[in-house]
């Protein structure tokens, strides 16, 4: 029952709320937004108030989640805002019942979750589908993932993680788009499309969460939850702009990040929640903590004590507490001691309620709950089918060597023994990485069937040959013996899914246990061995490199896993993805990226006091933006429209590239600008452009960039954006070593 019906204005609401599960259609709501959210407000005591800045966790136990005692009693009194982890539309119905049927004013609940490469069908991990930069593809996948997660009564995703990441030992780079400003810009604004569609109230929409802002994925040594510390230009440059370009394109909620920034807390940091995302960039949707952050304001040690910590928060622009109930334990003693005011309360309600009717959960709490749809929608053959394709456009081909004149990859298709040796060889969980949300193990096809499934008559033999972990190597002479009874071996190697992600930072980014001595035991045999990595970062691959004539990264794929890299291995699918983060030869180069600044005394061999390492090549292991295809492809006549461009035109660069191989490919053709002169230290390259084309064998193909100034631009001395006249080089390539190149002058 529906306690507070005294105000006629809410009436019509309320009552289409009350009766929405009989009477199939809420009545809709004849009041403005505006108006509809005053008279709302008006009549919300404070702890309701405050209520709404809540956001809680829901267990899970045995049969299914369940809530927390303590919280469901204060859902009951109507001082929850939102739910996460919560999914599945019965059980979301009979939590939004509570929220709607058993408190004073009936509003409707926000049901979050981390969906975010997939919720029940796993589509690749992100940094792993970023390799394909296909924005359309990635856009896709955010539609269905919000498609499936919708239908599962959710509506609001934490997702897209847009922190741009230049070291692999943090674990949680498999989240994100890797270590380019430009591509993370692109993909975030992709994604939140994607999410969101152009409706927020289509029960088949999400609202996207921008995060972790800001900077989280810069901690020092790559720790997670570590310090982050930079310089604003560099925060600005590199760091800032993804989040923005995901705002700009409207996204509805920003998470706010663990790490501090120039020694502030960012969930306290009022420079970031309120100059900057507020006041400079105009975001007008909601701000939710990263879990508990409110109170490990405290652990910083920048306050006393919690209601501090959340007087800190509130003050700074931080709309609602996720999981710390430092809001509901302390704010309404603050505002009684004048630390904060009503209308500071206020404006947080007033972001959350805004959302929820944006969401359509005014019009029809029940909008996101309905049998028949999640029933169609979750764990579809559309899904599935889906994350095949993105499966297939993120493997990176690394290496293909010739054995016997012939590459190792593709595999003919009348192979007749294939020996499968590693522990991601017959591995459900593993591939599905991290963050895999509420993705179905069983669903999962593994690289042992999918190979099966693609040549059904050879001979598939599996042997796990060691695990992820440890030091047991008993499996290796069983393992040997297998590879020498085959004719050809598919290592599949890599992390498991608790190695990367979310406080999974590791000092090692080596293969882990004892694979690498696996690698070589198997070597020894004198087979031919393709190694698979599915891992969710890149790792150092040195010693594979020497030992082994073909590397397949396959990252981790999700749901279709097995098939998609047997599409690549026996050749049906032709692998076109490239790294978007660079793959180091040790650790103890990182943090290398390939946009790295001009120094005073560049690299120079046979000079001694230059900038490098006299210990190891100085190069990556593989460069930003590389991949092989199993065709070739030549760049040519690289042409730059006009010698000079003025401030307020465009040039445009084109190229011609040409299929030189025997296969249909696709190449990901890039574009790097040099600014050769700036009033502040430029980057040696910066990509500014990319596009993805497909060309039959000899085809040649023209592709054109344009560039504005606005893509010249950057920060000045006095921190202004702006182009400066001058000389610009050009590359264009298929990685960031892109050696053709051509020039002009910005006047
Ligand atoms: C993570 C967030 C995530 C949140 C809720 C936190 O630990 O940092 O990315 O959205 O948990 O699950």
């Amino acid at each position: 029952m529906i306690k507070s019906l005294c105000m006629a204005s809410s009436l019509l609401v309320f009552s289409g709320i009350a009766f929405a599960q009989k009477a199939k259609t809420p009545k809709p709501i004849t009041q403005s937004e505006t108006e509809f959210i005053d008279g709302l407000m008006a009549r919300m005591t404070i702890e309701e108030k405050i209520g709404q800045l809540t956001l809680y966790t829901s267990g899970w136990d045995v049969t299914g989640p369940s809530l927390n005692p303590t919280s469901t009693e204060e859902l009951r009194e109507g001082r929850v805002g939102g739910l996460f982890n919560a999914h599945g539309v019965a059980y979301v119905r009979g939590l939004q019942d509570i929220a709607v049927k058993e408190t004073r004013l009936g509003i409707p609940l926000l049901f979050g979750y981390d969906v975010i490469h997939g919720h029940q069908t796993i589509f690749p991990t992100p940094l792993g589908e970023a390799s394909s930069w296909d924005l359309d593809l990635i856009q896709e996948s955010a539609r269905l993932s919000a498609i499936e997660a919708a239908a599962s009564g959710l509506n609001w995703t934490f997702n897209p993680m847009v922190d741009i990441a230049r070291d692999p030992r943090w674990g949680r780079v498999m989240e994100g788009s890797g270590e380019d400003t430009y591509l993370g810009s692109k993909i975030g604004v992709a994604k939140v499309i994607g999410y969101q569609g152009d409706n927020l109230a289509d029960p088949l929409t999400l609202l996207a969460c921008v995060k972790h802002f800001a900077a989280y994925g810069a901690p020092l040594a790559g720790r997670d939850y570590g310090t982050v510390d930079m310089s604003e230009r560099t925060l600005r440059e590199y760091y800032l702009p993804p989040y923005k370009a995901a705002i700009d394109a409207g996204a509805a909620t920003v998470m706010t990040s663990f790490n501090e920034v120039d020694g502030v807390p960012a969930t306290g940091s009022s420079w970031l929640l309120t100059d900057i995302l507020r006041n400079e960039w105009g975001f007008k949707g909601f701000v939710v903590t990263d879990y508990t952050a409110i109170n490990e304001i405290l652990a910083f040690g920048v306050v006393p004590d919690l209601k501090a910590a959340g007087e800190l928060a509130l003050k700074s622009g931080v709309d609602m507490d996720m999981e710390g109930s430092v809001f509901n334990r302390f704010t309404k003693q603050s505002l009684e001691e004048g630390k904060v005011t009503e209308a500071e309360i206020d404006q947080a309600v007033r972001r959350i309620l805004e959302a929820k009717w944006k969401a359509g959960l005014f019009a029809n709490p029940y909008l996101y709950l309905d049998e028949k749809r999640e029933k169609m929608h979750v764990r579809s053959q559309v899904m599935k089918d889906h994350a095949l394709n993105a499966g297939k456009r993120s493997i990176v081909l690394l290496k293909n060597e010739a054995v016997n004149d012939i590459p190792l990859l593709p595999i003919s298709k009348s192979v007749k023994t294939i020996a499968v040796i590693g522990p991601v060889g017959d591995n459900q969980l593993d591939v599905m990485g991290s963050w895999h949300a509420s993705g179905i193990e069983a669903d999962v096809v593994t690289v042992l069937a999918g190979i099966r499934k693609a040549v059904p008559n050879a001979l598939v033999t599996y042997t796990q040959g060691c695990g992820f972990e440890g030091d047991d190597t008993s499996g290796f002479a069983a393992a040997r013996t297998a590879a020498s009874k085959a004719d050809i071996v598919i290592m599949a190697l890599g992390e498991n899914y608790v190695q990367s992600g979310e406080a999974a930072s590791r000092t090692d980014i080596r293969l882990p246990g004892q694979q690498e001595a696996l690698v070589s035991a198997i070597m020894a045999t004198g087979k031919p061995v393709i190694a698979l990595i599915a891992a969710g970062r890149p790792l150092d691959l040195s010693a594979l490199d020497e030992q082994v004539p073909a590397i397949v990264n396959t990252w981790q794929l999700g749901t279709m896993h097995g098939v998609a890299v047997a599409d690549v291995l026996f050749g049906d699918y032709n692998p076109s993805a490239k790294i978007t983060m660079t793959f180091p030869r040790n650790v103890g180069q990182i943090p290398l990226f390939y946009n790295t600044k001009n120094v005073g005394r560049p690299i120079d061999l046979d000079q001694k006091y230059t900038s490098k390492y006299i210990d190891a090549p100085n190069t990556p292991l593989y460069p930003f933006g590389y991949g092989l295809s199993y065709t070739t492809f030549a760049y040519s006549d690289l042409t730059v429209s006009q010698p000079a461009m003025a401030m307020a035109d465009t040039i445009s660069v084109s190229v011609t590239v040409t299929n030189t191989g025997k296969m249909a490919g696709e190449e990901v053709v890039q574009l790097y600008v040099k600014d050769m002169v700036g009033s502040v230290t430029r980057p040696v390259r910066e990509l500014k452009g990319f596009d993805k084309i497909m060309l039959a064998p000899g085809e040649s193909k023209t592709v054109t960039f344009r560039l504005s100034a606005n893509d010249l631009a950057f920060y000045n001395q006095n921190m202004d954006f702006k182009a400066e006249p001058g000389e610009f080089e050009v590359f264009i390539g298929g990685d960031s070593n892109a050696s053709l190149s051509g020039g002009f002058e910005l006047k």
